[in-house]
């Protein structure tokens, strides 16, 4: 019998909850025990946990967020915060944990693991910018969430004649910015991973202007250059022939109700992190690769950077003519 723990870290996202759940049900089906981390690793290093049961985690499968809260915590960087967290997981007699987020979890989930303990990550974050997993866990539901924004500022820039800069999220990475602007069809989209100049941007806008398009949408990743609040300084004086507006969608992306795409993949990556701990595989996050769910060692995870597909990059360019 073992005693498993669960946590979320780093920015909520939508499929969380049901990843939880898949944790918790998959592990009582093997006849062991969960217990559930409140609040990430500050949480862990307060010695937060408590047991959680099927019914715990019954009616949450829906739920965007995470119902055991998540959390940034500078202190477990550090040495002393790490003996803190597993101090606590000793007290609370837990063989495992794992870890469901984003890059900066990873990193805390590799560090414990450093120190003997056996975790197994889950790929979780909107960001999308996790080496091991080709997409992660509330992507899908971001991403369709920038979309209806994308889609209704469409039909108002179009009745005014304007031009509208959509700022998404995506921390360093332009994954989200460039699926949005490429299936909401923007005319431009500006991300961290290829350099453009707010005067570019402006002769793009200029000539879609001048091509007699009643609308033009530029998305922009939080993480470019050049952002919203510098275009929307730059661009009005270089006379795009559009009147400009400018809407930044934020943490409006993080809060939607998981889609079936998110639930699916968080059950499935729920159910093999159990998988892996009953295999004796730990040191590892679970993710979804080229159609399959398969483990890439945290020390891999942490050291390789993920690249946006070039070939997503041409093609987005090509479509926005
Ligand atoms: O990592 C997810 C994310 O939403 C990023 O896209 C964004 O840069 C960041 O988190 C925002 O963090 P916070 O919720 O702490 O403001």
């Amino acid at each position: 019998m073992k005693r498993i723990a669960v946590l979320t870290s780093g920015g909520d996202a939508p499929g969380m909850n049901a990843a939880i759940r898949a944790v918790v049900r998959t592990a009582l089906d093997k006849g062991w025990e969960a217990l559930g981390v409140r609040d990430g690793f500050a949480g862990l290093m307060a010695g937060s946990l408590v047991p959680l049961g099927a019914r715990d985690v019954g009616g949450i499968v829906h739920l965007g967020g995470t119902f055991l809260r998540s959390a940034r915590s500078r202190e477990f960087k550090g040495a002393a915060g790490q003996r803190r967290a597993l101090d606590a997981l000793a007290h609370h007699e837990a063989d495992a944990l794992v870890v469901i987020g984003g890059n900066g979890s990873q990193a805390g989930a590799h560090a414990l693991h450093a120190h003997g303990f056996p975790i197994v990550g889950i790929a979780s974050t909107i960001d999308n910018d996790l080496h091991g997993a080709d997409i992660t866990i509330g992507v899908d539901t971001a991403l369709n969430v920038a979309l209806e924004a994308i889609d209704r500022l469409r039909v108002t820039a179009a009745s005014h004649r304007r031009a509208f800069l959509v700022e998404v999220m995506g921390r360093d990475s332009g994954y989200l910015a460039l699926m949005a602007g490429m299936a909401g069809g923007a005319e431009v989209v500006v991300i961290p991973e290829v350099e453009i100049t707010p005067d570019e941007v402006a002769s793009e806008i200029r000539r879609m202007y001048a091509r007699g398009k009643h609308h033009a949408l530029i998305v922009v990743a939080e993480g470019a250059r050049y952002g919203v609040a510098a275009l929307t300084e730059r661009l009005p004086r270089a006379d795009v022939g559009f009147d400009l507006r400018a809407t930044i969608l934020g943490h409006v992306q993080r809060g939607g109700s998981p889609g079936a795409f998110d639930r699916l993949l968080a059950s499935r990556l729920g159910a093999a992190a159990i998988a892996q701990i009953a295999a004796g595989t730990t040191g590892v996050l679970v993710g979804h690769r080229r159609g399959d769910i398969v483990p890439t060692p945290l020390d891999e995870v942490i050291a390789t950077p993920r690249r946006l597909d070039p070939a997503l990059l041409d093609l987005a360019g090509m479509l926005a003519r």
